[in-house]
C-alpha cells in the first residue's frame, strides 16, 4: 500500500541549520522554577480555578500548557476556538504563575488522521500504527508537518507576545513512540537522506558494505528503510537507518521553532528523554538547536541501580547544555502507570530525588502532572495532586517539597565543576547493541552505568561528553565499551592523554568506524597504540561462568585475548578463555602525558570500585569526602560561593566537615553538620569550589 501519494517538499534552508546561538533568547526565572505539566482539557472550568489557588499553596510557578490540546483548539473544519486556553492563560497569569507553552502538536486529533490516514506510522514489519494512542504521525510525512505548523503558527501568532510565556514547548518527548516510521514517504526521505550524505551510489555500498550477502545496490530506488528480514539485517544501513530517523524529528523541531521564532521572542525547547528506556535520538546534534535543555526523566525500577542511573542522565542533560542550568520538565512524584510493576516513592524520595536533579544543574524542577487524572491510560500515574486530594501524605510533601525549593533560589545560574569525564555516544549505542554481535548479555547501557556507578560511589563529579569533544582539560577520561568512534573522536582522546590526562578505556571500545567498519590490526583499532594493547580475539563467556583474575578479582561475560605491547600488566586472567593474558593494563604517561588504562573483561562491582577509584587516584582527580553509594554529594558554584548538595539515601545519619549557611533547615553550619537518615542538605560555603 502506498501510504503517500505526495512527495517530500525540500525542507527549506532556514529550517536545516540551528538558529544562530548569539541571538538565542535565554530562560530567565526568579530562582529554581517548581512546575508540572497541566491538562486543564481534561477538568471542568470550576477545577481550574481551584487548581490556581492549590498551584500557589504549593509555590508552583511553571506550569506546561497546551501539550496535547489540538484537538480541542481546533475542529475539522480547520477553525480554531481558543477561548478555554485563553481563560486558562489569563487565570494562571493572574496568580503569578509562568506558562511553558506547549505548540499542541504531539497528537494530532481524529478528524485528521481519518481525513489523512496517510500520516500514520508504519513499524518495521509493515503494518501501521493507528490512531487511538499518542504520537500517530510519521516523522517525513509533509501533509502532518503542513498541518502542524499551521497550528504552530495559530498559537504562535496569538500568544508570542503574551507575558505570561516563560518558554516554549515544541510537541511533547518527540520520538517517543513514533521514531522509526518504515512507511513509503519516509522510505523515500530516507533514499533523499542517504544521497545527501554518501553522493553516490557508490559511496553507499562501500558505507554499508553491501558487497556482502549480494546485496549491492545500482539505484538509489532499490534501497529501503530497513525492515523486518528473515535473517539479520545489514548494520550499516539500520545504523545509518537511526541516524536519519534522529534527524528527521529533529527537522520538524526546527520547523516548528522557525514558525515560533518569528512570532516570539521567548526561548524554544522541547522535552528531551535522556533515560534508560529511550535511545531513538541523537541529542548531541539536537542541543544546539534548544535556546534551553530540557529533559524528562523517571526512575526505571527495571535497573539494578535506578537512582545512579538518575544521577547519570542529569549529568548527561548538563553535558547536553554544555554545562550551562537545564530544565528537568517531568518527573514523578511517585509511581509512573508504564513499567510492569509501578513503585510508589518512599517517604522522602521526592525531595531526594527532586534535589540530586538539582545538585546536578537543574534549574527548573517541574512534574507530570498537577491533578491527577480520573480518565484516560494515565489515570493511575501520580501527580502533585493525587486522587486522594489535599488530605494525602503525598500533598504534604508538595507543599514541603515547594518551600524547599523555594529555599534555593540563590542557586540557579550556577554550575558544576568536574574533572573527570565519560564519553557517552548514541551513535555507538545504536551500533554496538547490535542484531548480531559477539554477546547479546552485554548491553552499551550496562557499561556505561557500571563505570558511571563506580566514579558515583566514589563521590566523584562527572562531565558526561560527546566523542569528539576537547577533552584537555580533564584530569581523567572514563571510555565505557565506545565501540564506534570516528577517526575524530580517536584523536581527541588520544591529544588529551598527550596533554596529561589519565584515561580508562574499557574492552569493546575503538572498535568500528563511523560506518561500522572493523578498524583491522587487532583491537581496539582506534587506541592500540594509545594504551599499548593488542586484542587478537574475543572470547566472551556463557553467564553464569566465573572469570577470576590473579588478584583474586572477579569478573565474568567478557575476556580479551590481549597482549601488550607497551603496557604494564596490572592483573592477568586466572581461568577462562584468556587463561594466563593480561586483563587489566596501564601505559604510564612520559614526557607530560597521562596514563592510559585498558581493563578487558567485565569485572564486578566491587572489583570495578577498586580498579577504577585506583585511576582516579593516580589522576589526581577530587573524591568527596563521606560520599559513598548511599550518600550523594555534589556542589553547585559561582565561582565565588559553593552550594554542596548532601542527599542521604542510606538508613543512618551521615557526619559531614561544613561552614556555612544550611538552606533546607535555614541554620547557620560551624564546624560539623549531620545529615539525618532519608535527609537531604544543601550548604552555602563561602569558597569557590
Ligand atoms: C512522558 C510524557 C507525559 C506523560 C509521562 C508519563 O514524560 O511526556 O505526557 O505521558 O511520560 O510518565
Amino acid at each position: 500500500m502506498d501510504h503517500h501519494a505526495t512527495t517530500l517538499a525540500p525542507i527549506p534552508p532556514e529550517q536545516t541549520e540551528p538558529a544562530p546561538t548569539a541571538v538565542r533568547p535565554r530562560f530567565q526565572h526568579q530562582g529554581i522554577a517548581f512546575g508540572c505539566d497541566y491538562n486543564p482539557e481534561q477538568w471542568d472550568p470550576a477545577v481550574w480555578r481551584e487548581d490556581v489557588v492549590l498551584m500557589r499553596e504549593a509555590g508552583v510557578d511553571l506550569v506546561a500548557i497546551n501539550i496535547f490540546g489540538w484537538a480541542d483548539l481546533q475542529g475539522p473544519d480547520g477553525a480554531y476556538d481558543f477561548a478555554a486556553l485563553d481563560e486558562v492563560i489569563e487565570l494562571l497569569h493572574a496568580a503569578g504563575i509562568r506558562v511553558n507553552l506547549g505548540t499542541g502538536t504531539a497528537s494530532p486529533p481524529p478528524w485528521l488522521t481519518t481525513r489523512h490516514p496517510e500520516i500514520l506510522p508504519v513499524v518495521e514489519d509493515g503494518t501501521t500504527r493507528f490512531p487511538g494512542g499518542r504520537q500517530a504521525w510519521c516523522p517525513s510525512s509533509p501533509t502532518f508537518r503542513r498541518y502542524a505548523l499551521e497550528l504552530v503558527e495559530a498559537v504562535a501568532e496569538r500568544y508570542g507576545g503574551h507575558p505570561a510565556v516563560a518558554v516554549w514547548h515544541v510537541s511533547n518527548e518527540l520520538g517517543c513512540h513514533n521514531a522509526l516510521c518504515h512507511c513509503d514517504e519516509s522510505t523515500r526521505a530516507f533514499r533523499r537522506w542517504l544521497r545527501e550524505r554518501h553522493g553516490t551510489i557508490d559511496e553507499l555500498n562501500r558505507a554499508w558494505g553491501t558487497s556482502f550477502w549480494s546485496q549491492r545496490y545500482t539505484d538509489w530506488d532499490e534501497i529501503l528503510t530497513p525492515k523486518l528480514t528473515l535473517s539479520s539485517r545489514n548494520p550499516g544501513q539500520m545504523l545509518d537507518f537511526h541516524r536519519f530517523s534522529s534527524d528527521e524529528l529533529l527537522a520538524h523541531y526546527r520547523a516548528e521553532a522557525e514558525a515560533i521564532r518569528r512570532r516570539s521572542a521567548v526561548p524554544v525547547t522541547t522535552n528531551f528523554m535522556v533515560t534508560a528506556h529511550i535511545r531513538n535520538l541523537d541529542y548531541w546534534t539536537w542541543a544546539a538547536d534548544m535556546d534551553v535543555v530540557a529533559n524528562d526523566h523517571y526512575l526505571d525500577h527495571r535497573l539494578a541501580e535506578p537512582r545512579t542511573e538518575l544521577a547519570f542522565a542529569a549529568d548527561l542533560t548538563r553535558g547536553l547544555a554544555g554545562g550551562d542550568p537545564w530544565l528537568l520538565m517531568e518527573h514523578s512524584t511517585g509511581s509512573v502507570n508504564w513499567q510492569p510493576v509501578n513503585l510508589a516513592k518512599e517517604p522522602g524520595q521526592l525531595l531526594r530525588n527532586t534535589l540530586a536533579h538539582v545538585a546536578r544543574g537543574a534549574d527548573a524542577v517541574c512534574f507530570f502532572q498537577w491533578r491527577a487524572s480520573l480518565q484516560g491510560s494515565e489515570k493511575f500515574h501520580s501527580a502533585l495532586l493525587p486522587h486522594a486530594g489535599t488530605d494525602s501524605a503525598l500533598w504534604r510533601e508538595v507543599l514541603e517539597l515547594g518551600r524547599i525549593v523555594g529555599a534555593l533560589d540563590e542557586v540557579a545560574g550556577t554550575r558544576v565543576r568536574a574533572e573527570v569525564a565519560l564519553l557517552f555516544s548514541w551513535e555507538s549505542w545504536w551500533a554496538s547493541d547490535a542484531e548480531t554481535r559477539p554477546t547479546h548479555e552485554i548491553e552499551y547501557l550496562d557499561q556505561v552505568h557500571a563505570l558511571y556507578g563506580a566514579l558515583h560511589d566514589l563521590g566523584v563529579s562527572v562531565d558526561v561528553v560527546r566523542p569528539g569533544a576537547d577533552l584537555t582539560g580533564y584530569r581523567l577520561v572514563v571510555v565505557p565499551g565506545l565501540y564506534l568512534v570516528s577517526d575524530e573522536g580517536a584523536a581527541a582522546l588520544d591529544a588529551a592523554v598527550a596533554s596529561g590526562t589519565h584515561a580508562l578505556v574499557t574492552f569493546y571500545s575503538g572498535i568500528v568506524d563511523e560506518h561500522d567498519r572493523v578498524r583491522p590490526g587487532g583491537y581496539p583499532g582506534a587506541w592500540r597504540d594509545l594504551l599499548g594493547v593488542r586484542v587478537e580475539e574475543f572470547a566472551p563467556v556463557l553467564p553464569g561462568t566465573p572469570i577470576a583474575l590473579e588478584s583474586g578479582a572477579a569478573a565474568s561475560l567478557w575476556a580479551d585475548r590481549l597482549e601488550t605491547t607497551d603496557a604494564a600488566i596490572i592483573d592477568r586472567f586466572a581461568d577462562g578463555p584468556a587463561a594466563g593474558r593480561p586483563a587489566v593494563t596501564r601505559r604510564d604517561g612520559v614526557d607530560g602525558a597521562g596514563d592510559a588504562w585498558y581493563l578487558g573483561t567485565l569485572l564486578e562491582p566491587d572489583d570495578l570500585l577498586d580498579l577504577v577509584g585506583r585511576a582516579v587516584e593516580r589522576a589526581g582527580a577530587a573524591s568527596e569526602p563521606g560520599a559513598s553509594a548511599d550518600v550523594e554529594i555534589t556542589r553547585r558554584t559561582d565561582g565565588e560561593r559553593t552550594w554542596r548538595f548532601v542527599v542521604n539515601h542510606g538508613a543512618d545519619p551521615v557526619e559531614l566537615d561544613a561552614r556555612g549557611t544550611e538552606l533546607v533547615t535555614g541554620s547557620d553550619v560551624d564546624g560539623r553538620i549531620v545529615v539525618p537518615a532519608g535527609g537531604v542538605r544543601v550548604i552555602r560555603e563561602e569558597a569557590a569550589a
